[in-house]
């Protein structure tokens, strides 16, 4: 089966076998070690890079209840399958008038892959409201509960992504979000899009979100990509004080403080290594925002974007020092 309208980035690529199921029920009656090998679960393909057509299945999930479970105080709790659209979620919330979640409008994918990738944006990420969340163990066949703590939520990584990997399907995440007016506006940009007002309702800080990410990031509609490509690389003191000697004492290097040590924006990077809009093919590094990579002819194939990738990496290393790290999974 043709798999370029599945994945975000447009790659012209196939698997042998797709299956899509809307239910528990489906699921549990699924034989999946009896289906073409290996069998690979996706969501709405917007953080992949598919670098060649699949040999086995693909696993789709299709299951979008969004169910608000009751009240505690002030909060709301909300289970939410793990197939339902992500920002389907967020409308949902912002539309009530509930809090948590209005940062991370607009981010493509579905709720099951929000909870694997800990997506975040503008000072929030998915793991801030995520409760717990209910999968399908592929290895004793039965349901089983992750608390919070249990995912091990970091900056774009969770258990789901390292030692959970490939043994459990999400099947639904439970959200707590809230009534009491709570606003995440610590991130620059998000004031400055509202204008120096204060946000009364999620939905004015919906709309502000909404507003930078359509102004920086491409539209999928008209240009395939997967997001940032990389991630923001973490860096110790010593080698930030380097890096910021050798710009000179003229320019400010965007950074920020973490426990881990310093983060410097891959963007800025890339842009000071002139590769702001270089193109390699049919694959680009976006103008409005480098950390993205772009099929800017919607032709591109996976190793015109993979050698464009080795580009990047290898002129970040050679300029700053600086081993950047895909953030896109690679298939
Ligand atoms: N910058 C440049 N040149 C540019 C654009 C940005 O130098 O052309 C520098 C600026 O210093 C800017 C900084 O990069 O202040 C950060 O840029 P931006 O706010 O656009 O965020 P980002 O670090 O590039 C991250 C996430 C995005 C998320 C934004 C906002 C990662 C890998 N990416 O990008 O997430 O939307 O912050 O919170 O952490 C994604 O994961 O797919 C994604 C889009």
């Amino acid at each position: 089966m043709d798999l370029t309208r599945r994945n975000t980035f447009g790659m012209k690529v196939s698997c042998a076998c797709y299956v899509e199921y809307d239910s528990l029920e489906d699921l549990f009656s699924l034989d999946l070690d009896g289906l073409p090998q290996p069998v690979f679960h996706m969501g709405a393909g917007s953080n992949l890079l598919f670098t060649r057509d699949w040999p086995g299945t693909v696993l789709h999930s299709c299951i979008k209840f969004l169910r608000p479970m009751g009240l505690e105080e002030d909060e709301v709790l909300v289970e939410v399958g793990a197939g339902a659209v992500f920002d389907s979620f967020v409308e949902w919330a912002c539309s009530r008038g509930l809090w948590g979640a209005e940062n991370l409008s607009l981010i493509p994918g579905e709720v099951g892959a929000a909870a694997v990738q800990n997506i975040g944006a503008y000072g929030v990420e998915a793991g801030d409201i995520i409760v717990r969340v209910n999968c399908f163990d592929r290895e004793t066949r039965e349901m089983v509960t992750f608390e919070n703590a249990d995912c091990r939520y970091g900056y774009r990584s969770s258990f789901f992504k390292e030692e959970g990997k490939g043994r459990y399907i999400i099947t639904s995440v439970l959200f707590r979000l809230s009534r009491k007016y709570s606003p995440k506006l610590e991130y620059g940009g998000i004031r400055a899009a509202l204008g120096g007002r204060q946000p009364m309702l999620p939905d004015d800080v919906r709309r502000a979100v909404s507003e930078i990410r359509r102004a920086k990031l491409p539209d999928p509609s008209e240009t395939g990509s997967a997001g940032s490509f990389f991630k923001n690389p973490v860096i110790s003191r010593e080698h930030f004080e380097r890096i910021e000697a050798e710009a000179g004492p003229d320019v400010r290097v965007p950074h920020f403080d973490t426990p881990e040590g310093v983060k410097v924006p891959a963007a800025w990077m890339i842009e000071r290594c002139g590769l702001k809009g270089a193109q390699l093919g049919g694959a680009a590094v976006y103008d409005k925002q480098p950390l993205v990579i772009v099929n800017l002819t919607g032709q591109a194939a996976p190793e015109e974007v993979l050698a464009l990738e080795q580009r990047i990496i290898a002129a970040v290393k050679e300029r700053f020092g600086v081993e950047l790290h895909p953030e896109v999974e690679h298939i």
